[in-house]
């Protein structure tokens, strides 16, 4: 199923009006033209191998938050694809009763377009399905996510001091010890978007 398409120049929340499912995500635009168009649907079957290797690529096949250890892969996921059918970003997420949590999200080149158009298909998706939360775990380091998150709604809404120290020494020790900007990786921080 499509969820959205975004465009990169400028008009990143214009729709296909063919689209019946763009409604979906942004009812308040009826029509686009599309200009290096992008796609975002959910993944199938087929997507498997892909999808695990672009979780490696990114150091994601397995994820440290909150005390425990998962695989990406065991969950949903939305895909960004461009025109040439390749992988431009992916979105994994765990439906949880009312709330729906982002548990990875990369895009393969950044400030293109990608991550907004997969929160918003993400967000529309938990919206449908009951949740009253949108919410995810990212590490103190990563300033880029922090803006990022923020930008589009979210809030800070708990901080976990040591939670990644934790998860270096128990579940996951290839957690490196520096992230971005040089600065060290201790915390976890949450942020959350009712909706
Ligand atoms: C954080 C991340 C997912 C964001 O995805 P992204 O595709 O880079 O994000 P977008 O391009 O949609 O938006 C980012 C910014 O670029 C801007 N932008 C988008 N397209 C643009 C364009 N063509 N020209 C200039 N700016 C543009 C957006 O307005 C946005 O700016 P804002 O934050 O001031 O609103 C991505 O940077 C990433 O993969 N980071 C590494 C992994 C990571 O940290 N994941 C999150 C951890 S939970």
């Amino acid at each position: 199923m499509i969820l959205a398409r975004s465009w990169p120049h400028g008009l990143r929340t214009g729709l296909l009006a063919a689209d019946a499912d763009f409604s979906r995500i942004w009812p308040n635009h009826a029509a686009g033209r599309i200009i290096d168009a992008m796609l975002v649907r959910e993944r199938t079957a087929a997507d498997h191998d892909a999808v695990a290797a672009f979780l490696a690529a990114n150091d994601s096949s397995r994820v440290a938050r909150l005390g425990t250890l998962c695989e990406p892969l065991d969950h949903p996921a939305l895909l960004a694809v461009d025109d040439a059918g390749t992988l431009a970003g992916v979105l994994t997420y765990v439906m949880d009763g009312t709330a729906c949590e982002i548990l990875t999200l990369h895009a393969t080149r950044q400030w293109q377009g990608t991550g907004t158009a997969l929160v918003a298909a993400v967000r529309s998706l938990a919206g449908e399905a009951g949740c009253r939360r949108l919410w995810l775990i990212t590490t103190n380091d990563n300033v880029d996510a922090l803006r990022f998150y923020q930008r589009r709604g979210f809030r800070l809404t708990a901080l976990h001091s040591d939670a990644v120290t934790a998860s270096r020494q128990s579940l996951k020790p290839e957690i490196s010890e520096t992230g971005a900007h040089g600065i060290p990786i201790r915390d976890e921080l949450e942020l959350s978007l009712l909706l």
